[in-house]
């Protein structure tokens, strides 16, 4: 079995080590906040100090972190990754992040000699700790094939796309799918309740009919009861629109939801909501109508 490298251990990517050590991976972990690490060392990870130390021990480094910035901070800055760098290393990044800066960030590791795939994932860390998760990869299909058996310990569905950014495209496109499925909801809700009708009756229905989803089956009935428990914040939606409106215009497209959405999310954000599930969208419109 490879030995793997974990960075970034916020709530994705510890679900995605616990469920590697569960399945019997061997597992070294790094990340900036040392206090997010305790949950996999008690569970038998190694430690590392720096993205460097991960990447010397490691046969296949996952970086699981924000966004394009800060895996150009573990990948190429002091003690980044390419510091640590040895024959057969594989990096698979599993952040969402901007296409345009995936392809920059593949292209310079090559030029350091390591082969970088792309790895996002959907679904979040309730499902990952099960190995639950759907991937769509992209990148060198020899390198993807060596690393299939792991990939298919982390998701259940594993999709190849081709070359290198084609993943993070997809993965934009099926963010998108979330965002709006959350306003949907958020305003269908607060319209039954604007009549006084019970926003159960609206899901009841809704889910009734072709139209229902995972999110109107499940998070939904959290949604009414007004909990918001994070497992994929508002603030990371929200960096994911600004990336799916950046990404547009970088390919001539026009999207003019996203542009309308991405005006809703950042004022939620900027009154304060954004450490909430994305599906907190829901707080912020119903403040909007007190
Ligand atoms: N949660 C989900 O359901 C889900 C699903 C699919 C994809 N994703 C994607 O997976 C990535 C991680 O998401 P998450 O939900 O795990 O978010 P999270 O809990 O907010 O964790 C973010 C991680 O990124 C690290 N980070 C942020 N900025 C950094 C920087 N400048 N340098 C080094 N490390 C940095 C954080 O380190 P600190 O702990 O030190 O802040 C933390 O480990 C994001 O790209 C997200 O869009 C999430």
């Amino acid at each position: 079995m490879k030995k793997i490298g974990l960075i970034g251990t916020g709530m994705l990517g510890k679900a995605v080590g616990m469920h590697l050590l569960k399945s019997g991976y061997s597992l070294v972990a790094y990340n900036r906040t040392k206090d997010k690490t305790k949950e996999l060392e008690i569970n038998g990870a190694e430690i590392a100090d720096s993205p460097k130390d991960v990447a010397l021990k490691s046969d296949v480094v996952i970086t699981v972190v924000k966004d394009a910035e800060a895996v150009k901070k573990i990948s190429f800055e002091k003690d980044g990754i390419i510091f640590g760098n040895h024959e057969g290393l594989v990096v698979c990044d599993m952040s969402t992040i901007n296409p345009i800066e995936s392809k920059k960030i593949f292209e310079k590791f090559r030029e350091n000699n390591l082969i970088m795939l792309d790895t996002p994932v959907m679904g979040g860390p309730n499902v990952a700790i099960t190995g639950d998760l759907v991937m769509m990869a992209s990148g060198n299909k020899g390198t993807f094939d060596d690393c299939k058996k792991l990939f298919e310990t982390i998701a259940n569905k594993v999709f190849y796309l081709g070359e290198n950014g084609t993943a993070h495209t997809v993965k934009l496109a099926m963010n998108l799918q979330i965002t709006m499925l959350a306003l949907a909801l958020s305003e269908g809700i607060t319209l039954s309740r604007g009549a006084n009708i019970d926003p159960k009756v609206f899901l009841e229905i809704l889910n009734s009919t072709y139209f229902k989803t995972g999110m109107s089956e499940n998070k939904a009935f959290k949604m009414i009861q007004d909990q918001f428990d994070a497992t994929f914040t508002l603030d990371n939606l929200k960096k994911d629109i600004n990336t799916i409106s950046e990404t547009s215009k970088s390919f001539g497209v026009n999207l003019p939801m996203t542009e309308k959405a991405k005006e809703i999310y950042d004022n939620a954000v900027n009154e304060g909501f954004g450490n909430l599930d994305y599906t907190g969208i829901l707080a912020y419109i119903k403040k909007l109508n007190e």
